[in-house]
């Protein structure tokens, strides 16, 4: 039988503190509808500057190690997915591998390219370990970020932040992926970057989004062209895509994820053997069903919608709302996932649902960890968002979390909480 490869469990870490986006739209003079059927947002994360790339990342993947009983001796790869690196050069895998004291015998290094560093970094795993190099070792894969655009900008209601660790091995419990099948698309284009030395992206909002879709459109088709060789889709009574029980996307905001699906859904369509709609009009109606969108995509977005932006963890943090809630429903299905990072690259991949996902994602209880979480004010907002980035403000971290505690001779110093 071919080996399995795929994620076997994963966990999460968001900001201790979020923010009601109606009272955002209102402080802002913005009808709360804008942000709320506009953009598809609820709530969005705070992270004070305690709360960095490594703080985060390190806390969901101590909190996958420990909740998953996962021996640190049998990894032997660590890759940190992330477009909010702490250092020009010295990598957040590092710091991470050093707060959990994990063997020195790995490879270790952070894989950056804007949202799509995580998937980078997964594929990188799972082609790892199903070229038998791993020689029976699994790897461990977080993407942590933090989206920041600043106060009074239009992406200001798109930020966010948070990070999703992910065990990596031959017993892909929660998703087995189907190796050799992925379809990429990347592209040389100006749609969201950082330029060294600011806190803040910088964004060409609607471009960006254009370039979402297109890099979807070329990743997607890529997928499909060898899904369809594999017999794992085919032309038919329903289009490849429909045959696919879930579609994660990556998302920016939830918004993005139901303009994503009808532009798959529009791939599908134009490409048909049999006779499409004949005007783009009809064309663009059929792929807008938001019966399918209902049904193949909305039950993903329950954790996005309340932490917003994740930039590389935002695809991850959809697949673990999907598990929680239909985890066992899924289990034997196959789900696609489309990863896109500007710049830009886009991936699109698929894997079936593990047997135990439900089980595994009961212990993980991503709940447990939104619960913990205080809203705040604007006002409160507002004042975390004007801390100075070298100066984190003094709190204890919860048990087993990690906090950015000081800087001081260019080092960065954590502290977990007992
Ligand atoms: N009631 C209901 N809906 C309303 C409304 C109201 N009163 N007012 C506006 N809307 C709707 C609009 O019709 C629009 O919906 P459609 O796109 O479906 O037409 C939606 O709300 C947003 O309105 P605008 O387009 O006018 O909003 P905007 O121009 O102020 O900004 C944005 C939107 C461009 C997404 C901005 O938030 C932004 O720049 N975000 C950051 C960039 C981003 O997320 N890009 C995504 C692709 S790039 C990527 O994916 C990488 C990444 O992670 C960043």
């Amino acid at each position: 039988m071919k080996k399995q490869v795929g994620i076997e469990a994963l966990a999460i870490a968001v900001p201790r503190r979020y923010v009601d986006i109606e009272e955002l739209a209102r402080a802002r003079g913005v009808d709360p509808a804008k942000y709320t059927a506009g953009l598809g947002a609820k709530e969005m994360a705070v992270a004070d500057p305690g709360e960095d790339a490594v703080a985060l990342a390190a806390t969901a993947a101590a909190r996958l190690l420990r909740t998953h009983a996962v021996d640190p001796a049998k990894l032997g790869m660590l890759v940190v997915g992330t477009e909010t690196g702490v250092d020009h050069s010295k990598p957040v895998a590092s710091h991470v591998q050093g707060l959990l004291k994990l063997p020195t015998s790995m490879r270790v290094y952070d894989a950056q390219h804007a949202c799509y560093g995580g998937t980078a970094g997964l594929m990188a795993a799972v082609e790892w370990i199903a070229s038998g190099a791993a020689a029976g070792r699994s790897a461990l894969v977080v993407c942590s970020d933090i989206a920041r655009y600043g106060l009074n900008t239009a992406g200001e209601p798109t930020q966010g932040g948070g990070a999703v660790a992910l065990l990596v091995s031959e017993q892909p419990d929660l998703l087995a992926v189907d190796v050799g099948l992925n379809g990429s698309c990347s592209m040389d284009v100006y749609d969201f970057w950082r330029p060294i030395g600011r806190r803040e992206a910088v964004v060409d909002g609607h471009y960006s989004i254009k370039c979402y879709t297109d890099a979807l459109s070329g990743a997607y088709r890529n997928w499909r062209e060898r899904a369809l060789a594999h017999e794992v889709v085919r032309w038919g009574s329903t289009m490849p895509g429909e045959q696919l029980a879930r579609i994660l996307y990556h998302v920016p905001f939830c918004k993005m994820a139901r303009k994503a699906h009808t532009q798959l859904r529009l791939c599908d369509i134009e490409d048909a053997p049999n006779a499409p709609p004949s005007t783009p009009e009809a064309r663009e109606e059929k792929a807008k069903s938001s019966a399918s969108y209902t049904a193949q995509v909305a039950s993903s977005l329950d954790l996005n919608a309340r932490v917003g932006n994740v930039y590389t963890a935002s695809l991850y943090l959809a697949l673990a709302g999907l598990l929680n809630t239909e985890g066992g429903a899924l289990a034997g299905q196959r789900v696609g996932l489309l990863s896109y990072g500007s710049g830009c690259a886009s991936e699109f991949y698929s894997g079936v649902v593990g047997d135990k996902a439900a089980k595994r994602m009961a212990t993980t209880n991503v709940e447990a960890v939104m619960a913990k979480r205080e809203r705040v004010s604007v006002e409160e907002y507002e004042r975390i968002m004007r801390l100075p980035y070298e100066a984190p403000e003094p709190l204890s971290p919860e048990p087993g979390e990690f906090r950015l505690a000081e800087i001081r001779d260019h080092k960065r110093h954590y502290i977990q909480g007992a």
